[in-house]
């Protein structure tokens, strides 16, 4: 995702440090981007010359202070309250204090990642979808003590990354996730409990619901730990069963077929 939000800002214009752990995440991250601006080459929306000058405005770093340089910073790392709340202390460190710190999280609650920096009305959500270079809408989420100005400068940054924002409350899975994820999770009980096969329940879906990809098709595509993640969000916020993850969701996991990025999950690839 983090490359996604890279790619869609930099063609945007905008001068882009792009933050990880390691050197390798980071080369892997600008191959992606590369990789996928040339389809967008191939599609004349973008020339030779428009992906090489937006390639330049993306300064990758390990270094996680050459982040002081920001007016805006979006965090889309792992799905996991604590690794955001402590990642959410060192931008708080790090930014200056005017600076608008978004969480790209699909689940976690942003007044809780709020409460872990000094500026909790400087902190929202920005939900972008994956594919981000392809996707349009952007869940803007406002937390408990995010301020109006905070929502309106947010708004306008997903806007002038040609996308749509639409505005939402904090609560579990926001309202993308409290929808999607319960009907991955069941096509999942569907596979566990031998009603059809993947191929069978993301066909129904397709042809009978017209979704333009099947339920289990899209949990590779997300992830089957991110999917994991977002199912005990659910589940541990809003107290009910009927959000329990499935078994097969977590014996997948626990496997390593994570979908697409492991190569394997529902699909082979
Ligand atoms: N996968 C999706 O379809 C999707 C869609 C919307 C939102 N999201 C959200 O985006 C976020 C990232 O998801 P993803 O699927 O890209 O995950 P991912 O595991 O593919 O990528 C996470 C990246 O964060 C880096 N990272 C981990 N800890 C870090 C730290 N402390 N500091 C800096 N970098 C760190 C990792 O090295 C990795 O490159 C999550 O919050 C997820 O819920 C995911």
């Amino acid at each position: 995702m983090g490359n996604g939000i890279a790619h869609v800002a930099a063609l945007s214009g905008f001068k882009v440090i792009l933050y990880d752990l390691e050197q390798q995440f980071l080369d892997r991250a600008i191959a992606t981007i590369s990789k996928n601006m040339d389809r967008e080459v191939a599609k004349n929306r973008i020339n030779a010359a428009g992906k090489s000058a937006a390639l330049g405005r993306i300064m990758p770093s390990v270094v996680q202070g050459a982040l002081s340089e920001a007016d805006f910073m979006i965090e889309a790392v792992v799905e996991n309250a604590e690794v955001k709340a402590r990642v959410f202390e060192a931008m708080d460190r790090i930014a200056r204090p005017d600076v608008i710190l978004a969480s790209n999280t699909s689940s976690i609650s942003i007044t809780k990642i709020a409460s872990n920096t000094k500026r909790p009305g400087k902190v929202i959500g920005m939900h972008f979808m994956n594919p981000v270079p392809v996707m349009t809408l952007v869940e803007i989420v406002r937390g408990l003590a995010t301020s109006d100005e905070t929502l309106q400068t947010t708004k306008q940054l997903a806007e002038s990354l040609k996308k749509t924002p639409v505005e939402v409350n904090d609560y579990p899975g926001f309202v993308s996730n409290r929808v999607l994820m319960p009907m991955i999770n069941e096509a999942v009980y569907c596979v566990m409990e031998g009603v059809g096969t993947p191929e069978a329940v993301d066909s129904i879906m397709k042809l009978g619901m017209n979704h333009p990809i099947g339920p289990l098709a899209l949990a590779d595509l997300i992830g089957l730990d991110v999917c994991l993640d977002i199912m005990e969000v659910l589940q541990n916020g809003l107290g009910n069963s009927k959000y329990m993850p499935c078994p097969l969701l977590r014996k997948m996991v626990d496997a390593g077929h994570l979908g697409r990025k492991s190569g394997r999950g529902f699909y082979t690839y």
